[in-house]
């Protein structure tokens, strides 16, 4: 079926805007929904209006709607208004941490809002293809339980079975989530089911460390974004635990993108997949910040808490052979070092922007 109308949800935030500017490059209508909400959750930092600015900037069928997920009626009468080919579902409060200061908020956006959303395309256009962009938070802390081993600079999985990472074999109950991890393991489950039991075309991406320069990064969500951001801007930055050898897996907004666009070209019911960066972007909170102190000839502010975030990952590198499987046009293109260069000079011209306008 070929693609006309596209709504993308979290159309500011980075995969949604990201999502906004390569279907409108392909010519098609693309409508975004998005409230600014990260405001609400992250303060000033988290605002993503410049980024809606700039995309209103750089599109031609691009038309946004101020609407909040959670709001069912406001969600019917847009698609009764629109037939809708491809639904990308990337609003979120998406962040492990703040859950657990607003846990009702966090389970209406997160777990109500995306049955809003699967159940409004039900009703109005259940041919669509639907993507829900989840979290490998949905594993809660299972993925610590694999043997690991301590090198200098990172952990890592020391049997060799383990080398390619965390498949979507990993249990996702029995472990502890985070408030967060058990609103987003609600929404992929209601999303395989939408697949299963409708047989509704319903993709579940996994995601690990999601990336790229129009991250509106702070300290409670978007790591590499917010480290440049404490390097390029100052600050100083809270290493939590594990030695500062946690390992995350980085794959750029582009690639999560092109994921989607192999789905929707052959879509399937209530697939589930992990998608990050795999073991060829992965790397340490140390080596990130070795990699950002070499690139900008700048020592960061760092300080070690001893304490880990609850439930955080040690070691988690996504296992991408499932979805390189159904999609083998897919690929990772974008490597660590091309990730690093565009985040850090993007927040090197945002911190330019900022003080020409204080100055003036
Ligand atoms: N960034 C990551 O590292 C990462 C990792 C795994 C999964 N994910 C998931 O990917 C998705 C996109 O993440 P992101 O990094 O682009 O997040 P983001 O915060 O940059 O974008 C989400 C957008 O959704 C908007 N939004 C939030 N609540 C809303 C509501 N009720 N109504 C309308 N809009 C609302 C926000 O204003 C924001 O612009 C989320 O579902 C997130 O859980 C992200």
């Amino acid at each position: 079926m070929a693609l006309k109308t596209v709504l993308i949800t979290g159309s500011s935030g980075l995969i949604g805007s990201e999502a906004v500017e390569h279907f409108d490059r392909q010519g098609l209508q693309v409508h975004g929904i998005d409230n600014n909400m990260r405001r609400i959750f992250f303060g000033e930092p988290g605002d993503t209006s410049w980024n809606l600015e700039r995309l209103r900037g750089v599109t031609k069928n691009f038309t946004h709607h101020n609407l909040d997920i959670r709001d069912r009626i406001a969600l019917e009468t847009l698609f009764r208004s629109e037939r809708f080919d491809l639904i990308v579902h990337c609003a979120a409060q998406p962040s492990h941490d703040k859950a657990r200061d607003i846990p009702i908020l966090d389970f209406e956006v997160n777990a109500l809002g995306t049955v809003n959303l699967l159940e409004t395309t039900r009703l109005h256009c259940p041919e669509a293809v639907f993507i829900l962009l989840s979290t490998n938070k949905v594993y809660g802390d299972a993925p610590n339980e694999l043997p690991l081993e301590e090198l200098e600079t990172r952990w890592e999985y020391a049997r060799p079975e383990d080398h390619n990472g965390i498949s979507e074999n990993c249990r996702i109950d029995r472990t502890l989530h985070s408030l967060f991890g058990a609103s987003k393991a609600s929404a992929d489950l209601m999303a395989q089911e939408y697949g299963r039991y409708f047989g509704m075309k319903v993709c579940i991406l996994r995601g690990g460390c999601l990336t790229g320069p129009s991250h509106s990064g702070v300290e409670l969500h978007g790591f590499l974004s917010y480290l440049v951001k404490v390097a390029i801007s100052g600050g100083t930055y809270s290493v939590f635990g594990y030695k500062g050898k946690q390992v995350r897996d980085n794959i750029h907004s582009y690639d999560v993108v092109r994921a989607m666009e192999e789905f929707a070209a052959n879509p399937r019911c209530g697939e589930v997949y992990n998608l990050g960066g795999g073991r060829e972007n992965s790397i340490s909170m140390m080596e990130a910040i070795h990699k950002i102190e070499q690139m900008t000839g700048k020592e960061m502010n760092w300080k070690y808490i001893e304490e880990n975030r609850k439930g955080d990952h040690i070691c988690y590198i996504s296992d991408l052979a499932k979805f390189k499987s159904h999609y083998p046009n897919w690929k990772i293109t974008i490597g660590l070092d091309e990730i690093f260069r565009q985040i850090i000079a993007d927040h090197t011209q945002r911190r330019d922007t900022l003080r020409q306008s204080v100055q003036s």
